[in-house]
This record gives C-alpha cells, structure tokens and sequence, in this order.
C-alpha cells in the first residue's frame, strides 16, 4: 500500500557555505541574509507552517549558530521592548517564535552533498514521511508550495517533488524528471536525473527544492555513493527509492527566488517590497525611474 502518513516534520539543511555570497557570509549565513525586513530561511519556515508542518528540523554547520539564535527568545531585546512598550514589536517576535519544543538542531559535519545533509537528520526525523525546504528557494504564489505537494500528496502518497519549467539551457544546473500520467495538479515521474549534460535532459521540468519524502530514503543515502560533483546527491537517492515505491511532481505555479545567487535574492527583495503596502509606495516610483534612466 502507498504510505500517506501525515507530514509533520520539515527539514531544512543549512549547513552549506555560502561561498557566492563572499564577504557577506564570512560572519552572516546566507539563509540570515535579508530580503525586505525577513531572514530568507523565516520565507521558508512560514511555507513549511502554511502546510501544516509541526516540527522543524535544521541541518547546520559551524559558524550557524546564529539560526539558532533566531528561533529562540532574545532576552534582552525582549525586555527592552516589553519597558518601552513597544506593542507591535513584541507581537511581531511573538508572532514567528516557534512553540517550545518544536525545533530541532542537528550538525551536518563536513560538507559532502545534500543526500549527506538529508541524511543527517535520519534520527530527528525517524520511521515517517517527511517535507525537505532547501532554503535557497523562496516562493511566491497563491498557495504556498509545499501547501499544494501536501494536497497531492494526500491524493497520490509515496513521494511527491515539486517542479517548474526551465529554459531548455537551463536544465544542467538542477535535478531534472521525466513526465508521466496526469496526477492531480501534477504527474506521475518516470525518470530523475540531476544535473544532465546539456541536450539530454529528458525534459525541461526542474526540481525546485521542496520534497516529500518516505523514510526509506534513509537506509539509501546511508550507502554514501558519491554522484555528480562528487557529492552524495539526494536525487541519486531517490532514483533508487523510485524503484520500489511511487514518485509523483507537484507542478508549482508561482515565483521562485533562487537566493543563494545574486540576481535571485536581488529580484526576491524586489518583488517582496513591491508586495508590501508600506514599502510600495516609496519603492516603486524610483525603481521605475531608474529602470528608465537606463534606457
Ligand atoms: C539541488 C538539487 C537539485 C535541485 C536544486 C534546486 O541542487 O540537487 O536537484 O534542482 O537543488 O535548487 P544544488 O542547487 O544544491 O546544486
């Protein structure tokens, strides 16, 4: 029988160095870089909690501490804003603290791929389906992602991977599936490669970094094979899984971020400003002007 046990847990691994992000993340993650007024990974935190999600569990690294930090009370700020009276500020941070008992911290510790970094979490997740948020990624749509791969996943069970269309040149950066059958807002895969050489990707739908998982990717990301670049490559991993249990795609239909390069936070900061009421109407003039002034 398809599993469809609920998704409770999240994992979010953040351990990876941020070298594109040079000097910024010598001293700051990049999943802490600001887009608008909020750390990327709160983007991805809040897309887990929209879909129901109850516990999250982070794959850190050394010198991540501070992610730890962010979700958890800060004392003394607390106390300052408590004597001034500062309302909405208090409300804000009470807003996003998660409830005590709800956040797990584990360390991946060497940087050896993101099947390794999965696998790291194997204990903190134990025998259950589980939501995988890299943290790169932020979404904008009606509907959150993982939201919409939930409600497949009640549908299809087994694993569900969220994709999007690429440009066809595009295709060797990511982790690429073949299309099968109609399922609900997606289709059933029928084949997985990451990172195929250009012109033999077997179409242009990319793996946009959120998943739902069975357990028994574990004990296969346990045998450590290395893969393309000469990581442990999760999709390696799920192709193996794919031989014994279903893999359908959800076909997110909405904006997608890659923060962890340049041009992406830029637009992902420019399109949440311009989401926002009380950044819009200062914002927007003088981008449209400077776009003009380019012209
Ligand atoms: C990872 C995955 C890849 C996926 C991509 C999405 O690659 O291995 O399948 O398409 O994330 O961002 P990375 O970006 O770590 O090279």
């Amino acid at each position: 029988m398809t599993d469809k046990r609920k998704v409770r847990k999240a994992v979010f691994p953040v351990a990876g160095l941020g070298t594109r992000f040079l000097p910024a993340t010598k001293a700051v993650p990049k999943e802490m870089l600001t887009v608008v007024d909020k750390p990327v990974i709160q983007y991805v935190v809040d897309e887990a909690l929209e879909a129901g999600i109850e516990h999250l569990i982070f794959v850190t690294g050394r010198s991540k501490a501070v992610i730890e930090d962010y979700f958890d009370i800060q004392v003394e700020l607390d106390q300052t804003l408590r004597e001034r009276n500062k309302k909405a500020e208090i409300e804000l941070l009470e807003g996003i603290l998660p409830k005590a008992g709800t956040t797990s911290f584990t360390r991946q510790q060497a940087p050896l791929g993101l099947g390794h970094a999965v696998w790291c979490a194997r204990d903190l997740v134990g025998n259950e389906p589980f939501a995988l948020l890299l943290p790169d990624m932020i979404m904008k749509g009606e509907k959150g992602c993982l939201k919409g791969m939930v409600e497949l996943y009640e549908q299809s069970g087994g694993n569900v991977i969220a994709v999007e269309e690429c440009a066809p040149d595009q295709a060797h950066k990511y982790g690429i599936v073949g299309v099968g059958d109609k399922i609900g807002d997606g289709f059933k895969i029928t084949k997985m490669v990451e990172k195929p050489a250009p012109g033999t990707a077997p179409s242009n739908f990319f793996i946009n970094g959120r998943y739902i998982l069975q357990p028994e990717i574990f004990p296969i990301l346990e045998l450590q094979e290395r893969g393309a670049g000469n990581e442990i490559q999760l999709t390696d991993g799920m192709v193996k899984l794919s031989g014994e249990q279903p893999f359908a795609a959800y076909h997110f239909r909405g904006d997608t971020y890659d923060c962890g390069a340049k041009d992406g936070f830029i637009l992902a900061n420019v399109a949440f400003a311009l989401e926002r009421g009380d950044i819009r109407p200062s914002v927007e003039g003088p981008l449209k002007a400077l776009l003009q002034s380019l012209q």
